[in-house]
């Protein structure tokens, strides 16, 4: 945005935040936000006035307002009541909507519509329609069902944000947008239409100039699919065998670049019309990988995910998965996800558009969050570095698709179980003050998360097993007992800042990213990967050197070779610096053969029985660690923990299994969050005297926290 539209922004963003009672937040990324306080947490419901008749929205806007809310997230899915037919807009319900919200002091952010066109939309243009990877296309009913690079599609979603934005651009109380909706979800994550063809084609003559560019790069010659127009260029439909890989990443980055694009035509109109309001998206953040969300979001002012951590426990269960497969897992994704969101525009704060408040689910749904759990939820955003985070959703729909997504009202408009558990939090998250939106969350460790690896991997995972977001869950969960000071960096991103960089299954590595790995390890980081890396570069084809490739020199090893395991138990046995309990090989055994390196752990059985299955090596002034065989629980988490203590990464103080501590900081303050994710009580002994700023108690040697209990500690 250029400086003299940020100006105005600020300006009439504090004129706005005032008349609807709000002070200055964090929310705006410019420098001029750091010097402004007071500030405060956004907090907030998704509200729909659209499915709620008129006679209850003054209801509706002073039980949100006497709730302590700041705003709600409106709109996003009611183009056909803005658009009732083609070119034909009506915003006066909108606008009435808006103004018995802004009468109670609640601030609204707009939705654009584009996920759910309307009927008279797909009926005039059929073509809009998606088409699946099996090449059949979707029929319209649900939501997003639409093509991403379909120009009409495109034109109808630009005009109708285009006059929506004209419509609100100078009404009290809106304060922001959020484009469309999730467009990282829908049921098919990629289109594969003409339209897309015709758009890949064209992004293809972009990125290679020359078909010989584009046939070497992908080495065509196998199976003879040279090309010689681009319009011959096909998108990876079903067709007789696996496609080129080469073909197959430039779609996924293809399909990932047509999503950005289709959100960022609306961008500039909103920028260009509504200067003084904020503008985001929502999605499902990791490990959901469906589009490079550093992308996304990166002319956006902030990041917005969505969170639903009991849904999420469903959909596990109904996937068979039980026990601590699922209890560990849980917090550990969504604690994944938040440190990405804060990660995504480095370190500033996000938002949670969208937070179980309730059952969730559509067909089937999920049980009642337990007590506490919705309190938990909120903190452990707060606690990551979260700004603000809105309840899905204010009432429960008793038409549509999600009747039975359970919101803080039930369907008879009473108050659900969880309605006070939450007020309680926006009271408690309230009285925090506003220093803690600019605190920072101070990270020594960085796990790598890399969307050309993942991508890759799927096409060609090499054992039917090998999931590049599972992998990255399960290090993710590993590196630290309590999850705290982790970023969720990308390959570009500067290694330097940390002790400790973790790169699980880096399958693609450019020259680049090598240079900046053998930099940071020469400089004295520490740098961990395992299996499969450095396999492929970034054409997805595989490198001619013996792997791993590019970073041989720095890893100090050879892969001599490499083994899916799929009968047959494969074990570890360590030494030296890991000597511990053997550990067990899941899918994978890089088997390994140093050249510099020390051998930390060697193979049990098999053909490779004591060859080296981990090795450490000195690099310039750091260490290079090889992790070649597919290391299972608990040897996973006793390995990458203590590679962070010989990076020098230090915990503030010892937590049990299961609870969460991270810190927040500004200055010499900081807040130190305890987050007990599960259900039993949890003691935990701590060094000094702290104030929990929650209840005001004052805590000596031992901190007690309920099952779901949360404790923000201050000295
Ligand atoms: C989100 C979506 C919302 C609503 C919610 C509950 O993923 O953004 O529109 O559908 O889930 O299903």
């Amino acid at each position: 945005m250029a400086l003299t539209n940020r100006r105005t922004f600020l300006v009439s963003s504090l004129a706005a935040l005032g008349a609807a009672g709000i002070p200055y937040s964090a929310w705006t990324q410019s420098p001029a936000a750091t010097a402004s306080s007071p500030n405060q947490l956004l907090l907030g419901v998704d509200y729909y006035p659209d499915q709620t008749p008129e006679s209850l929205w003054e209801e509706d806007a002073r039980m949100i307002a006497e709730s302590g809310f700041t705003n709600v997230r409106i709109a996003e899915f009611a183009w056909a009541l803005m658009e009732p037919a083609e070119g034909k807009f009506e915003f006066d319900w909108l606008r009435r909507a808006v103004q018995s919200l802004h009468k109670h002091n609640i601030s609204v952010i707009l939705g654009t519509p584009s996920a759910a066109p309307p009927p008279w939309l797909t009926m005039h243009y059929p073509e809009v329609v998606e088409v699946n990877a099996q090449g059949e296309r979707l029929h319209p009913g649900g939501r997003r069902f639409t093509c991403p690079t379909n120009q009409t599609y495109r034109r109808l979603s630009l005009a109708v944000a285009n006059e929506m934005a004209r419509a609100f651009a100078d009404t009290s109380g809106v304060i922001g947008w959020q484009i469309d909706n999730e467009l990282t979800l829908g049921s098919s994550p990629r289109c594969y239409c003409t339209f897309c063809q015709a758009g890949f084609q064209v992004w293809l003559h972009a990125k290679y100039s020359s078909l010989d560019n584009l046939n070497r790069n992908w080495g065509t010659v196998f199976w003879s699919q040279t090309y010689t127009d681009f319009s011959q260029i096909p998108v990876p439909l079903p067709s007789g065998g696996d496609p080129n890989p080469g073909l197959a990443l430039d779609y996924d980055r293809y399909q990932s670049d047509a999503n950005t694009s289709f959100l960022e035509e609306q961008l500039a109109a909103l920028r260009k019309i509504c200067p003084k309001h904020f503008v985001t998206t929502n999605n499902v953040g990791l490990p959901l990988d469906t589009i490079d969300l550093r992308s996304h979001y990166g002319k956006l002012d902030f990041v917005a995910f969505d969170n639903y951590p009991g849904f999420f426990e469903m959909i596990l269960h109904q996937q068979g998965k039980s026990g601590s497969l699922i209890s560990d897992v849980i917090p550990a994704s969504v604690a994944l996800g938040h440190d990405f969101a804060r990660s995504i525009h480095g370190g500033k704060p996000f938002m949670i558009m969208e937070e179980q408040s309730g059952k969730a689910g559509q067909s089937t749904f999920s049980p009642q969050p337990e007590k506490g759990q919705i309190r938990l939820w909120t903190c452990q955003a707060v606690a990551h570095g979260a700004m603000g985070v809105n309840y899905f959703r204010w009432d429960t729909a008793t038409f549509g698709a999600e009747e039975y997504w359970h919101g803080m009202l039930n369907h008879d408009r009473s108050k659900s179980p969880a309605f006070d558990e939450i007020i309680k939090t926006v009271k408690e998250l309230k009285a925090l003050g506003p220093e803690i939106l600019n605190s920072q969350y101070p990270a020594d460790t960085a796990l790598l998360f890399d969307y050309d690896s993942s991508w890759a991997i799927k096409i060609q995972p090499g054992h039917h097993g090998l999931s590049y977001t599972d992998k990255v869950t399960s290090w993710y969960a590993s590196t630290s007992p309590s999850r705290t000071g982790i970023d969720v960096i990308g390959p570009n991103d500067e290694l330097g800042k940390y002790k400790i960089v973790f790169a699980p299954v880096m399958y693609v590595v450019s020259e680049k990213n090598a240079a900046s790995i053998r930099t940071f390890v020469q400089n004295g980081g520490v740098f961990v990967s395992n299996f499969r890396l450095g396999v492929k570069n970034e054409y997805s084809q595989i490198v001619r050197t013996p792997l791993p490739g590019r970073l041989r020199d720095v890893m100090g090893v050879t892969v001599a070779d490499y083994v899916p395991i799929y009968s047959g138990k494969q074990g570890v046995k360590f030494s030296s610096l890991l000597a511990g309990p053997d550990g067990e090989c899941g899918i994978w055994a890089d088997i390994l053969q140093p050249s510099h390196a020390e051998v930390l752990g060697t193979y049990t059985s098999g053909s490779h029985v004591g060859r080296a299955a981990v090795t450490i090596n000195s690099f310039g002034k750091g260490k290079a660690i090889y992790v070649g065989a597919d290391l299972t629980s608990p040897s996973l988490s006793r390995v990458l923990r203590k590679l962070a203590d010989l990076a020098g990464v230090k915990q503030l103080f010892q937590v049990p299994a299961g609870v969460e501590l991270t810190v927040r900081r500004a200055g010499d303050k900081q807040w130190i969050f305890l987050l007990n994710h599960t259900s039993a009580p949890q003691g935990i002994n701590v060094p000094r005297t702290f104030k929990d700023l929650l209840t005001g108690e004052t805590l000596t040697q031992k901190v007690g926290l309920d099952a779901y209990g949360v404790r923000v500690l201050q000295t």
